[in-house]
């Protein structure tokens, strides 16, 4: 099918000179009209003029084939691009075509096109493979309508242009093509990254996190945000970084790849044997790699690096270290008594972390794990006294230099059944053992640099990583920071969660469609990720003041963890578009169940106001920093299928430390009804105004009509009260007089009379402590969700 251009060597043909599909190529060249199949993989192919680079079927055993571009001279034939990655095409059948319309497009067996160069124009004439490796759609007088070099896969060649509109993006796994979770591209900060970016969370570990962007040698000055490796193996990039092939110098054949273990190497060509030798890589330690070893997984230099599952933990999935490990527990929030720790010394899980504490005993710092259900262990550095706290292990690794200790969380029963643990040696995983983690065989130069470096490297990356954790999340909020590009609290932020694109999310939510709510802050839209996961995305605008309440919306929901607190997934920011992408919640808001259309029974009215207590209680005593809400109202309280209430909208929420440090607010925070006097008196804000917002709500609840109609307009010289003060006070007089509270004139009349009397009473009373003028008389939540656990009749 293939057909040869001819190699014209006089202009003795005219007239095809002056056909715009005229071509010079010297080579193999598809022209328009043809193709190659994937049955004549082994002789249809195109080649450089050079030889070095072959285009065609590339097979990998199965019936799968790739369009592929692969170094012909290299003994195992390294692919350098695909077309089709992640939709491999059958191998009877399928095809690359040049077609008649001047499309390229490769076919399946059924004919249906799995993958397409993108061009805009339709007059295509030739395809052709030049020496460069660059694989080239030409068009009338040889212009380049479409090339290989613009769509890079995980590999970048010598000239090969690395811009803001391209990124490598590794394999899953060795032996195979599809697109895996680590990416090489320019952020938007300008500053060319390496990323984890995984089904649950991303991180950036390269340029190394804990520094900043000029302690890294880089700069984000330069926007035009462009890299690229030269013929003599230099490398160059506008963000100041640069480095040397250590085998400099022309004619030597390289390729600069993001392998699948994360790292980003440089190799060249040994002639002689066809193999690759690493001439430079980004990380001189694999461990440094954020991600490799799954949830709960620890990376450990043994001294080849693999992944182990911490003891009491085993292999998701026995196949793949992505799915990381689970636990061989139930963990539920088990009495202190049934936890035991686990010292597991030299170890550490990057980011999530719930607490720090830089002055504390190693008894506090134990005591504060075990108090909060969310905690599933701590790290102590006995020298320093410092102490943080885990609420998620992710990236987890194990370094002889670094000064911690990991203290992690078991129930009893496991920990007596484990082995000893040997002194300083890596935590056992049996699964783990045999799996080596990454291909070992780059050639000689690569390993022995490697583990030199990882020493002296990983004593700086310990020493260092403290500092910033305990500075990490101030840096975040001071106001210059403000910015998406800030660089520490950004990092900071990108380990806690997936980062999504804006365009994914404009997609999910079909450009922005379906509003479900508005916050605070912002409007909320209906999506659905690639996944199929349904999600509520909050799209923040761009004026200076949201944009701080995003990173406090951030701030805060990276710490909070609680059922019912909504759950956060991730967030985007690029440039002005700031969003927030949350779990969907089926039921929508409490005042769309209690004021209009539907009514709620009494039973889920309870549970509301129990969850809602409970979540609460958790912001306001469990989180080491003390959260308030400051916006506690029935729009705020999502309801799940199960009508189980989840908090939502931490915009104008407030983190308090825990010495009680008062807390001076710029302005009035919340919403007209639901807020406490003490807003309006100028007074030290505490939790007890959230505790004065569920009153209201309690009370609106059990009433059903809005109270907080906070209607304060003078009529002439007569003062018109709100609805809510003349209730209370009404409710008050019957409370202290001891009178009987009329429960039946009070209880929301469209009940019918199916409710509980004695939880309709310890709600009101609960309602009406809660407004207390005096906020030292209001109760805490905690004693709150207490009353009502005494009188509540679900198991
Ligand atoms: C590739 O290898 C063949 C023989 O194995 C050799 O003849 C040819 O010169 C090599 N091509 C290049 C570009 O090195
Ligand atoms: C980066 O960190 C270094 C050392 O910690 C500090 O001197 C420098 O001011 C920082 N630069 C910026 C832009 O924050
Ligand atoms: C920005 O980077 C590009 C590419 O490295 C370089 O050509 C250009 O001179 C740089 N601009 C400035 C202002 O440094
Ligand atoms: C790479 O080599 C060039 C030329 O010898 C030199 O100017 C440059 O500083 C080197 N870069 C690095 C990172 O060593
Ligand atoms: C954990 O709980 C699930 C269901 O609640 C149960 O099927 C499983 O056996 C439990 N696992 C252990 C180790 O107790
Ligand atoms: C750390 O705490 C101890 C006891 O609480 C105190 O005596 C000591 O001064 C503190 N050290 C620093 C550096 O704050
Ligand atoms: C572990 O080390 C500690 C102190 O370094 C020592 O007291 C203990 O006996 C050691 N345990 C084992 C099992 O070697």
């Amino acid at each position: 099918m293939k057909h040869k251009a001819i190699i014209f060597s006089s202009f003795s043909l005219l007239p095809l000179i002056f056909s715009p599909c005229f071509s010079f190529a010297s080579s193999d060249v598809l022209l328009r009209g043809s193709s190659l199949s994937v049955e004549k993989h082994d002789s249809d192919t195109l080649s450089s003029p050079d030889k070095t680079f072959t285009c065609g079927f590339y097979g990998l055993g199965g019936n799968a084939y790739w369009f592929s571009i692969w170094f012909a001279n290299s003994s195992d034939r390294t692919v350098i691009w695909t077309a089709n990655r992640d939709k491999p095409a059958n191998g009877r059948g399928s095809k690359v075509t040049l077609r008649g319309t001047g499309a390229l497009a490769v076919t399946d067996a059924d004919g249906s096109v799995v993958w397409e160069a993108h061009t805009t124009s339709t007059d295509a004439c030739s395809l052709e493979l030049l020496n460069s490796g660059n694989l080239v759609l030409r068009g009338p007088h040889r212009r380049k309508l479409w090339q290989s070099f613009h769509h890079p896969t995980d590999t970048l060649l010598p000239t090969q242009l690395l811009t803001k509109k391209n990124k490598l993006v590794s394999y899953l796994k060795g032996g195979e093509f599809h697109s895996g979770y680590f990416n090489l591209y320019f952020d938007h900060d300008n500053v060319l990254r390496l990323m984890y970016d995984g089904p649950d969370i991303s991180s950036l570990y390269w340029p190394n996190p804990h520094f900043n962007v000029s302690t890294n040698g880089r700069t984000n000055d330069n926007s035009s945000r462009v890299a690229v490796l030269d013929e003599t193996g230099h490398f160059q990039s506008s963000d100041r970084f640069q480095f040397n092939a250590s085998d400099r110098g022309l004619r030597i054949k390289r390729r600069l790849t993001l392998d699948h273990d994360g790292n980003l190497r440089l190799y060249s060509l040994d002639d002689q044997s066809g193999l690759w030798i690493v001439t430079w890589q980004a990380l001189p330690a694999q461990c440094i790699v954020h991600g490799i070893c799954g949830r709960n997984g620890i990376c450990v230099h043994t001294p080849e690096p693999r992944c182990t599952c911490p003891p009491g933990y085993e292999m998701q999935e026995p196949s793949d270290w992505h799915e990381g490990c689970k636990p061989k527990f139930n963990f539920t929030c088990s009495k202190p008594r049934d936890v035991e720790f686990l010292a597991l010394p030299n170890t550490d899980y990057y980011g999530f972390n719930a607490v720090k504490n830089n002055n504390a005993s190693f008894n506090f710092c134990r005591q504060t794990c075990l108090d909060s259900c969310s905690c599933l262990g701590f790290i102590y550095v006995e020298s320093q006294r410092w102490c943080w706290t885990k609420s998620s292990l992710f990236n987890g690794y194990q370094v002889p230099s670094f000064p911690g200790t990991l203290h992690l969380k078991l129930p009893i029963s496991i920990v007596a059944s484990l082995e000893p643990i040997h002194n300083g040696s890596a935590p056992e995983c049996s699964a783990a053992r045999d799996q080596l983690l990454v291909d070992t065989s780059y050639g000689t130069i690569g390993k022995r640099v490697r583990w030199a470096y990882l020493y002296g490297f990983a004593s700086a990356f310990g020493a260092v990583e403290i500092l910033i954790f305990f500075s990490g999340w101030w840096i975040l909020f001071r106001k210059r920071d403000v910015h998406c590009i800030v660089e520490d609290g950004y990092a900071a932020i990108t380990s806690q969660f997936r980062r999504f694109n804006y365009d994914e999310l404009k997609r999910a939510t079909r450009n922005f469609k379906v509003e479900i709510g508005r916050g605070a802050s912002g409007l909320v839209y209906k999506g659905v990720l690639a996944d199929r996961r349904v999600v509520a995305v909050k799209r923040l605008g761009d004026v200076y003041h949201e944009e701080e309440v995003f990173w406090a919306e951030v701030r805060t929901i990276g710490k909070i963890n609680h059922m019912n607190l909504m759950r956060t997934w991730g967030f985007c920011c690029e440039g002005k578009h700031k969003l927030l992408v949350y779990e969907y919640v089926e039921n929508r808001s409490l005042d769309k169940h209690l004021f209009c259309g539907d009514v709620i029974e009494w039973r889920e009215r309870f549970r509301i106001a129990l969850g809602t207590a409970k979540g609460l209680a958790y912001l306001h005593h469990e989180c080491l920093e003390w959260v308030i809400h400051c916006d506690v109202k029935p729009e705020n309280i999502l309801l799940d299928k199960t009508f189980e209430p989840k908090i939502a909208d931490f915009g104008l929420a407030k983190l308090l430390q825990r010495d009680g440090a008062n807390t001076q607010f710029s302005c009035v925070r919340g919403t007209k009804g639901y807020l406490a006097p003490e807003w309006a008196l100028n007074l030290p804000i505490t939790v007890k105004v959230d505790v004065y917002s569920y009153g209201v709500t309690v009370l609106e609840i059990v009433r059903g009509i809005r109270l907080s109609n906070w209607v304060m307009e003078k009529a002439g010289n007569e003062e018109q009260e709100a609805e809510l003060t003349v209730f209370i006070r009404e409710m008050k007089r019957r409370y202290q007089c001891g009178e009987d509270w009329g429960i039946e004139d009070l209880v929301d009349e469209r009940l019918k009379g199916q409710y509980s009397r004695k939880q309709a009473g310890v709600l009101l009373e609960i309602g009406v402590t809660c407004l207390e003028e005096d906020r030292n008389k209001r109760p805490t939540m905690d004693s709150i969700v207490n009353q009502l656990l005494e009188v509540d009749d679900e198991p």
